[in-house]
């Protein structure tokens, strides 16, 4: 299967458990993005890989005129039914049903390394965007970024290998520095290109966090559970004692690092 195959099929049904856990840790990096991208009142914004919708409904927050795009139908359904005054669309990078700089700002939250080809979905950003238009995109910044990463950790320290459709490359991973993220942008095209690091910690129960990413998320949710419940066991004690180390109080505070890359077309 390929990489963009696998993303589709494992998004799917994922929706309402990725909004009631994961998002609120990529909810983190909204309101920096929609500063750098300065996004304000009738702002025609693409919130592209909108998920279930927080950059979304900042932006309508502001006075925006949002587009919200995302590949999977539940995400959009769910975007449609909470932001009834956003437009929303099915569709997915590299392609966009879009004319030629149709928009003032593209804003995408996680969604660019979740992309087969990075470097084609920054170039159709860079078409849809108009001249003097901003682009504002985050990624995350492993391996300082425990929040989701102690989850591989916690399967590389149990000896598990994931299911076979699982790819073993990521493409953005040659994208995932601070300089290649700014790189990768200025090579579509675009000006002024660069990438900040944001840091902060993800307070949570750990043992709601196990169970909200592995029903909320594609790679890691495939990875971990479907696999046979005595070796999730021994992936989840892994995980266990790695999140041990950032107890606070009942929760952990969990290192978050993420990149922010801008730039104007
Ligand atoms: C980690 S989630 C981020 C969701 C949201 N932006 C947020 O702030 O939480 C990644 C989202 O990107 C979508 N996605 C993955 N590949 C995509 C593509 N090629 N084009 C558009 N959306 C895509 C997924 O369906 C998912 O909703």
């Amino acid at each position: 299967m390929d990489f963009d195959a696998f993303e589709r099929a494992n998004w799917e049904g994922r929706a309402e458990a990725y909004e009631r856990g994961f998002a609120r840790l990529t909810a983190h990096t909204v309101e920096p993005l929609l500063n750098s991208a300065g996004v304000g009142p009738r702002t025609r914004l693409l919130d592209i890989g909108c998920g279930p919708g927080p950059v979304t409904a900042a932006a309508l927050a502001l006075g925006a005129q949002v587009t919200a795009v995302d590949a999977d139908l539940d995400m959009v359904e769910l975007v449609a039914r909470r932001h009834p005054h956003a437009q929303v669309r099915v569709a997915a990078l590299p392609e966009l049903p879009f004319p030629d700089e149709a928009f003032d700002a593209v804003i995408g939250n996680f969604v660019v390394n979740h992309t087969g080809d990075p470097a084609a979905a920054a170039a159709e950003l860079y078409r849809v965007l108009r001249p003097g238009g901003t682009i504002a995109l985050t990624c995350w910044d492993y391996p300082a970024h425990k929040a989701s990463g102690v989850f591989g950790e916690a399967l590389r320290a149990a000896g598990v290998t994931p299911p076979a459709d699982v790819p073993a490359e990521i493409p953005f991973s040659a994208h995932a520095g601070r300089r290649a993220f700014g790189r990768l942008l200025a090579d579509a095209g675009f000006e002024g290109a660069a990438a900040d690091s944001l840091a902060w910690a993800h307070r949570v129960d750990p043992d709601v966090w196990w169970e909200d990413v592995l029903a909320g998320t594609a790679m890691t949710g495939a990875s971990i559970s479907r696999q046979d419940p005595g070796v999730q066991a021994e992936i989840k004690a892994e995980y266990d004692r790695l999140v041990a180390g950032y107890a606070d109080g009942a929760e952990v505070a969990l290192p978050a690092r993420a990149l922010l890359a801008h730039a104007t077309r």
